[in-house]
This record gives C-alpha cells, sequence and structure tokens, in this order.
C-alpha cells in the first residue's frame, strides 16, 4: 500500500495567510498541519508516499519534508500546479502508485485515531476502493453515504435535502488502480472541478464493490481561520507536558504546556494550560497566555494577553491587549496604541503585517 497527500489547492477560505504559503504548512500546536497526514500514514506502515503539489508552497513544502527520510518514509514529489480538482489530482499520482493499491489523505486534514485501522481493514481482493466516513450532526450540508448492512456503500449523495443517514465523507479514501480509468472519463464538474466522488460514483455503476470504514475519533479539516484554532484546541486538548527551553519560576506555569528549546517564560509570566511554545520564543513577565494557545519559533510576546489562538512564528507582539480566537500569520508585529482600549480582539493576520492596535 502507497500514500498520496494532496497539498495543492488555492486555499482561498484561509486568506490572507495563504496569500504567502501553502495552507498544509500552517501549524496545529506547532506542527504543520501536512506532517499529521505524513505520521499517520508512517502509523499505518506506509513507507512510500507521493505528495501533490499545487502552483503555491511547493518550493516550502518540498524543503520541509525533503526526501523524508527524517519520518523514515520515501517521499516522491508529483506536480499539479492548477487545482482542477480532487480527481485531477488524485489522478496526477498513476504512475507514482503503478499496480499497488493506496490511500489518499487531504493535506489539510486531521484525524485524531489516526487511519491505521482504516488501512488494515481494506480487503482489495474484494473491493475497489474504501472511503472513511463519520457520523455528522447536520448530514444535509454534507456528501453523505448509503450502505447496507454488510457496510458497502450503494450510494453517494452531495448535501442531500431528505439525507438517507448522517454519514459523511471526510476525505480520507483507499484505492486500488481502478479509480484512474474512472478519472479518466471524467467531465468538470457544474463548479468547474473533477469531483472524486463523480469518480467513486462510477466505479459503482460499473458494479464494483465499495467498502465503508466509519471513524470515530475526531476529524477535522482546517480549510478555514476558524478551523485551524478548532483544530488546535483539539490537538491541545491531547498534549503531555515537555518542556525543553526555561521556566524561571515554575509557579508561572500551571497546566500542561510544550516548551521548545530555547524559548524562556520569565519571571512574573502567567501560563495556563495547554498551551504550546515552540523553539527560541521568549514570553516576558508581565504576558499572560491562556488555554489552547500555540505560540511559534522566534516570537516575542511582550506583556499581550493571548488566548485561544495561534500564532504561527517570528512575530512580536508587544500589546497590552487581549488578543483572543486569533490567527497571527508569520512575521507579524502588533504594537500597543494607548490612547484605546476596547476589551479583546480578534484577529486574523497575514505574513509579514504590521498592527498597532
Ligand atoms: P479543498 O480544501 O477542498 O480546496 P482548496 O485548497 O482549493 O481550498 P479553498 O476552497 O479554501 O480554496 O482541498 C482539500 C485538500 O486537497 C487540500 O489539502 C488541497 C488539496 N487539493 C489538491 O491537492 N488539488 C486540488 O485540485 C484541490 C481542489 C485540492
Amino acid at each position: 500500500m502507497k500514500g498520496v497527500i494532496l497539498a495543492g489547492g488555492t486555499g482561498s477560505r484561509l486568506r490572507p495567510i495563504t496569500h504567502t504559503g501553502p495552507k498544509q504548512l500552517v501549524p496545529i500546536a506547532n506542527k504543520p498541519v501536512l506532517e499529521y497526514a505524513v505520521d499517520d500514514l508512517v502509523e499505518a506502515g506506509i513507507d512510500e508516499i507521493g505528495v501533490i503539489l499545487g502552483n503555491k508552497g511547493r518550493d516550502e513544502i518540498q524543503e520541509y519534508f525533503g526526501d523524508g527520510s527524517d519520518w523514515g518514509v520515501d517521499i516522491t514529489y508529483i506536480v499539479q500546479g492548477e487545482p482542477l480538482g480532487l480527481a485531477h489530482a488524485v489522478g496526477c499520482a498513476k504512475d507514482f502508485v503503478g499496480d499497488d493499491s493506496f490511500v489518499v489523505y487531504l493535506g489539510d486534514d486531521l484525524m485524531r485515531e489516526g487511519i491505521t485501522e482504516l488501512v488494515e481493514d481494506f480487503n482489495s481482493e474484494e473491493y475497489a476502493a474504501g472511503i472513511g466516513l463519520q457520523e455528522v450532526d447536520e448530514p444535509s450540508r454534507y456528501g453523505i453515504v448509503d450502505v447496507n448492512d454488510e457496510g458497502d456503500v450503494i450510494q453517494l449523495v452531495e448535501k442531500p435535502d431528505d439525507p438517507p443517514n448522517n454519514l459523511a465523507l471526510i476525505g480520507i479514501y483507499v484505492f486500488t488502480p481502478a479509480i484512474f480509468g474512472q478519472i479518466e472519463s471524467l467531465e468538470k464538474s457544474r463548479r468547474g472541478e473533477y469531483e472524486i466522488t463523480e469518480a467513486i460514483q462510477g466505479l459503482l455503476d460499473d458494479g464494483k464493490r465499495i467498502q465503508s470504514h466509519v471513524v470515530h475519533g475526531w476529524w477535522k479539516d482546517t480549510g478555514k481561520p476558524e478551523d485551524v484554532l478548532h483544530a488546535n484546541r483539539l490537538v491541545l486538548d491531547d498534549i503531555k507536558t515537555s518542556i525543553d527551553g526555561t521556566v524561571e519560576n515554575e509557579e508561572s506555569v500551571t497546566g500542561r504546556i510544550e516548551l521548545g528549546d530555547g524559548s524562556v517564560i520569565e519571571e512574573g509570566a502567567v501560563i495556563r494550560g495547554p498551551v504550546s511554545i515552540g523553539e527560541d520564543t521568549t514570553i516576558t513577565s508581565d504576558t499572560y497566555l491562556g488555554p489552547y494557545t500555540s505560540i511559534g519559533d522566534n516570537c516575542v510576546i511582550d506583556g499581550a494577553h493571548i488566548e485561544s489562538s495561534v500564532v504561527v512564528g517570528e512575530s512580536e507582539i508587544s500589546a497590552e491587549r487581549t488578543i483572543v480566537d486569533s490567527l497571527i500569520g508569520r512575521k507579524a508585529t502588533i504594537t500597543a496604541n494607548h490612547e484605546k482600549k476596547p476589551d479583546g480582539e480578534r484577529l486574523v493576520i497575514g505574513q509579514n503585517s504590521s498592527l498597532e492596535l
């Protein structure tokens, strides 16, 4: 079994963060979202991964993961270019995949329980494909999959008015090479993309069997700023304390924190975990970091109150203000304007921004 991670796309819903970089490298608790996918594939025993790249962030992604050896896998990069749809992206992996079965993982997805069970369950003798499903509360907002008593897929329906059940597609698939014939015969959908759901429906129409697998742990797509913050909360809920940097006074810290090498929490700062702090970051004495906050590498947080937010990295925040539910891109500077004092700021800030509050 091989792995294919889709890391192209436009990332338009995550602007302005994606004006300057790919959304798959946005850190969740100080680890790029794409690395969670690589880790899950490795954990499932996959040692050859194809990463599909778009036009944006190609170099950064290749630079970060290199040949994959740091993760114990072989990574092959495949350029899709323009985002012509998930089916088109999967089609780009045809030569890489050869005669093997393969898992497709959306590069902006996070799955708490990983994919080992789904991969182990897949029976390539009997089935042409397998799809990951999860029970959702509002099935009419999702792509819903009707299954029979054996768990075989009967039908896929996009945002149904009258849903047959509440099992939604979550963007994790296992395919045999049979999918490529379907992809090649697709036409663009009304929204101008080659749709993977249509390719899967094509397999069903040809009489092929499709296996379903219901995933129970949380699953999160990080396509929008609020999703990134939500994913950050979910991941921080599971962290264990690990301190490689310096905490000048242990009484500063309550709850679980991660503190990277070279980082300092100065005496007098107040940190309420779960909080993740990267490397070479300074948290000064009059700073408060509240629960569910991630601060990246090479930051100086000087006097701000930050809660439930993600600061990507290389930023300086010296406004003595309360910043909540915010996503702050790399190299942002936030300073204070002392004449104005509202209660809290809610921010989504792109790379290289400079703000005076
Ligand atoms: P989406 O989030 O559906 O698409 P997008 O990245 O274009 O986002 P937006 O709607 O905000 O503009 O894509 C899911 C994943 O699949 C994501 O990791 C990007 C990837 N992808 C490709 O690799 N190629 C494609 O053609 C598309 C549409 C997505």
